[in-house]
C-alpha cells in the first residue's frame, strides 16, 4: 500500500453550457472535478484549499472511514466547513473497498458542480472477479442549471415551496447533442471493435434519479456502491443520486456511432426537467459523419424498467467476497419518511414544505456533532431520536398526514458492534419519487423490500440473508419499504438523509452516534490539528 497526494483548490471557473456562460465553484476549474485513484488499503491525502465566497466541505461518499469520522466531510455533522480562505487535509485510508464512488462538496446546493469519481483498484496483483476489461471508462452523470444554483434554493427557503428543477441532464459534464445550444462537446467513447470495457458510473445529480443504457448493446452489471454483485445483463440500468454502478460493455456490433442515454426516472409522469443527456459510443474507423444508431429512453415513469434492474442485484458471495449479513438483531428500528407542510412565519406563503423522518424535521446544529460527541459539548443535540413514529404507521396512498413534525437536532445511540435491522418505510402522499436514503460510515445490506406498508409478522419471513445486495444508498420505493441491515462496527457521528438534495434541504436527514468510549478501538480517534472551527 502507498500514500496518495491530491490537492483540490476550490475556485470559481466560468463555464458554459446551453448557450450561457456562469460562473460555478469547482474543484481545481473542472466540471465534473478530478478523478481520485487509489488502490483498497492505500491511505489517501488530499489537501483542500478553500478560494472561493462560500462555505465549503467535501464528503468521500461511501469511504468507510473507520474510526476516521473527522475526514467523513458532511458540513456541522463531522466538521465545521473550510471558510474562505482555509485550508483541511483529508486523511483516510481506504479499508476492505475496492470499487467506484465519489466525492462531493457537503453543504447547501454547492455539489452541484463540485463532485468526482473515486476509483478504488483492488490491491496490486489481485484481479477482479470477471474478466478483466480492455479498458475503464468513468461516466459521471449530474444536472446542469442556468441560474445560480444556490440562488435556487434560497429563492425556494423564503417562499417554503419546491425549488426550481435543473435546465439539463449531464454525461461527464455535458448535455450532449439535445438541444441547438448543446450540439457541441458532447461527450464521445471510443471503442475497439470486440474489446470489453468497463464503464465505472456515478449520479452526481442533486435530484435526479436516472436511466442510462446505450443503443445496440447490452450491459453487464459486476458491482454496485463499491461491492461486487453476481453479474447479470440488462439493457437499461436504474441509478439514483449518490450510487455507482459498474458495467461491462462489449463492442460487438463491428462499427458505428451508438447513442448513450441518461434520463429521468420517477414514478409519476410530472413535467419536469425531463430532457435527455445524450453521448455517443464510437467504434474506431467509423467516420465521424455515420448516422448514429438512437435508442429510446424508458418513460419517466416506467417503473418496471427500474425495478427489473433492483430485482435482479445480488451480492457477489464467493468464498473470497462473502456476504457478512448479520441474524441476530439488537436494534430494530422502523422509521417513516415522509413529507408535510410546516406553518412559517418567515416564509412568503405562510407555510413551509418540510420533510421528516419518524415525524423528526433534522435541524442543522452550528458546531459539528463529532465535535460536541468526542469533547462532551452539551446542548448540542440530544440522543433522543425516536426509533419507531409517534403513531402506529398505516399507509393509504391517498391522504396526507394530518400532523405537523417535531424541529430537533436528535441522534440515535446504536451500541459499538451491535447490529441493526432498519426498515425505512415511504408515507408516499406529497410526492411520487422514490427517496434514495444513503448512510454515511457503513455499508448495509438490502434484506427486503416491498410496496405499500411493511407488516412485521408478515414480510421478515420473506428477507433475503444469503445474498442481498451491499450498498451505500438505498432506493426506498414511493409508497413502499425497503429492509436494510449493517453492523455499527464504526465509532462516530454518522449521517443518514435523501440524498435528494431538495428533500435534505427540507430536513429529511438524522444522524447515528456509535460509540461505547470503553475499548481503544471503541472511539473515533482524536482530531487533526489542522480540522477547521465554526
Ligand atoms: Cu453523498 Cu451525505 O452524502
Amino acid at each position: 500500500s502507498m500514500v496518495r497526494h491530491y490537492k483540490f483548490n476550490v475556485v470559481m471557473k466560468n463555464t458554459t453550457r446551453l448557450c450561457s456562460e456562469k460562473p460555478i465553484v469547482t474543484v481545481n476549474g473542472r466540471f465534473p472535478g478530478p478523478t481520485l485513484v487509489a488502490r483498497e488499503d492505500d491511505t489517501v491525502l488530499v489537501k483542500v484549499v478553500n478560494h472561493v465566497k462560500y462555505n465549503v466541505s467535501i464528503h468521500w461518499h461511501g469511504i468507510r472511514q473507520l474510526r476516521t469520522g473527522w475526514a467523513d466531510g458532511p458540513a456541522y455533522i463531522t466538521q465545521c466547513p473550510l471558510q474562505p480562505g482555509q485550508s483541511f487535509v483529508y486523511n483516510f485510508t481506504i479499508t476492505g473497498q475496492r470499487g467506484t464512488l465519489l466525492w462531493h462538496a457537503h453543504i447547501l446546493w454547492l455539489r452541484a458542480t463540485v463532485h468526482g469519481a473515486v476509483v478504488i483498484l483492488p490491491k496490486r496483483g489481485v484481479p477482479y472477479p470477471f474478466p478483466t476489461p480492455h479498458r475503464e471508462e468513468v461516466i459521471v452523470l449530474g444536472e446542469w442549471w442556468k441560474s445560480d444554483v444556490e440562488a435556487v434554493i434560497n429563492e425556494a427557503m423564503n417562499s417554503g415551496r419546491a425549488p426550481n428543477v435543473s435546465d439539463a441532464h449531464t454525461i461527464n459534464g455535458h448535455p450532449g447533442p439535445v438541444s441547438a445550444c448543446s450540439s457541441q462537446g458532447g461527450y464521445n467513447l471510443p471503442v475497439l471493435p470486440g474489446k470489453t470495457y468497463m464503464l465505472r458510473i456515478i449520479n452526481a445529480a442533486l435530484n435526479e434519479e436516472l436511466f442510462f443504457k446505450i443503443a445496440g448493446h447490452q450491459l453487464t452489471v459486476v458491482e454496485v456502491d463499491a461491492t461486487y454483485v453476481k453479474p447479470f445483463k440488462i439493457d437499461t440500468i436504474v441509478i439514483a443520486p449518490g450510487q455507482t454502478t459498474n458495467v461491462l460493455v462489449t463492442a460487438n456490433r463491428g462499427s458505428g456511432r451508438y447513442m448513450v442515454a441518461a434520463s429521468p426516472f420517477m414514478d409519476a409522469p410530472i413535467a419536469v426537467d425531463n430532457v435527455t443527456a445524450t453521448a455517443t459510443l464510437h467504434y474506431s474507423g467509423t467516420l465521424a459523419s455515420t448516422t448514429t444508431t438512437l435508442t429510446v429512453p424508458p418513460a419517466q415513469n416506467a417503473t418496471p424498467v427500474a425495478t427489473s434492474f433492483t430485482d435482479a442485484l445480488r451480492s457477489l458471495n464467493s468464498i473470497k467476497y462473502p456476504a457478512r449479513v448479520p441474524l441476530e438483531i439488537d436494534h430494530s428500528l422502523f422509521f417513516t419518511i415522509g413529507l408535510g407542510v410546516n406553518p412559517c412565519a418567515s416564509c412568503v406563503n405562510g407555510s413551509r414544505v418540510v420533510a421528516d423522518i419518524n415525524n423528526v424535521t433534522f435541524v442543522m446544529p452550528t458546531i459539528a456533532l463529532l465535535q460536541a460527541h468526542f469533547f462532551n459539548i452539551k446542548g448540542v443535540f440530544t440522543d433522543d431520536f425516536p426509533g419507531n413514529p409517534p403513531t402506529p404507521f398505516n399507509y393509504t396512498g391517498t391522504q396526507p398526514k394530518n400532523f405537523q413534525t417535531v424541529s430537533g437536532t436528535k441522534l440515535y445511540r446504536l451500541a459499538y458492534n451491535s447490529t441493526v435491522q432498519l426498515v425505512l418505510q415511504d408515507t408516499g402522499m406529497l410526492t411520487p419519487e422514490n427517496h434514495p436514503i444513503h448512510l454515511h460510515g457503513f455499508n448495509f445490506f438490502e434484506v427486503g423490500r416491498g410496496i405499500g406498508n411493511f407488516y412485521p409478522k408478515r414480510d421478515p419471513k420473506k428477507f433475503n440473508l444469503a445474498d442481498p445486495v451491499e450498498r451505500n444508498t438505498i432506493g426506498v420505493p414511493a409508497g413502499g419499504w425497503t429492509a436494510i441491515r449493517f453492523i455499527a462496527d464504526n465509532p462516530g457521528v454518522w449521517f443518514m438523509h435523501c440524498h435528494l438534495e431538495v428533500h435534505t434541504t427540507w430536513g429529511l436527514k438524522m444522524a447515528f452516534v456509535v460509540d461505547n468510549g470503553e475499548g481503544p478501538n471503541e472511539s473515533v480517534l482524536p482530531p487533526p490539528p489542522d480540522l477547521p472551527e465554526c
